[in-house]
């Protein structure tokens, strides 16, 4: 399904409204962020970060076979390990349905948690930031 910028442009908009209130009103809750792999379901109000959170769980996941080289049809990470954050981005809804139906993992339906698949699917709506 082929992603137009406007869209895009949509999506961020729409996020930035609806969650612009819940961020400004708790300020002393934004230090630590409370969004990690196997944490509390679904917490995902603040801006999760590609690097720290969305990598992590893809390659406990999904590296194994979605790597350059690999059986899997569309790379997640390059030959050398480096994420590959187009691929993600362009893929990234494909893969919280591939994940939420339990066709994938493909080796191992179920494990990926839901606070991990509620994280891939915040980064999404959040505009696919490359943080
Ligand atoms: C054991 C190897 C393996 C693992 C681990 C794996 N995949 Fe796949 N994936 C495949 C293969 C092979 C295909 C090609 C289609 C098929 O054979 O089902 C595929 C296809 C896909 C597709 C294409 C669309 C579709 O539904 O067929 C998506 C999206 C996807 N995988 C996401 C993921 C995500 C997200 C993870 C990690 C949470 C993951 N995969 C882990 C092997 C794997």
């Amino acid at each position: 399904m082929p992603k137009h910028p406007w869209l895009l442009i949509a999506l961020f908009t729409i996020g930035g409204c609806t969650s612009a209130p819940q961020v400004a009103a708790p300020p002393t809750t934004q230090v630590v962020p409370p969004v990690t792999a196997g944490g509390g379901g679904g917490n995902v109000d603040v801006q999760v970060s590609f690097k720290d959170q969305v990598v992590p769980i893809l390659q406990a996941h999904c590296a194994k076979c979605h790597t350059e080289g690999r059986p899997a049809p569309f790379f997640m990470f390059n030959a050398d390990g480096s994420p590959n954050r187009d691929a993600v981005a362009f893929h990234v809804d494909q893969m919280v349905e591939a994940v939420r139906s339990g066709k994938m993992p493909k080796d191992a339906p179920g494990s990926v948690s839901d606070a991990e698949l509620a994280t891939l699917e915040a980064w999404s709506q959040q505009g696919l930031q490359d943080n």
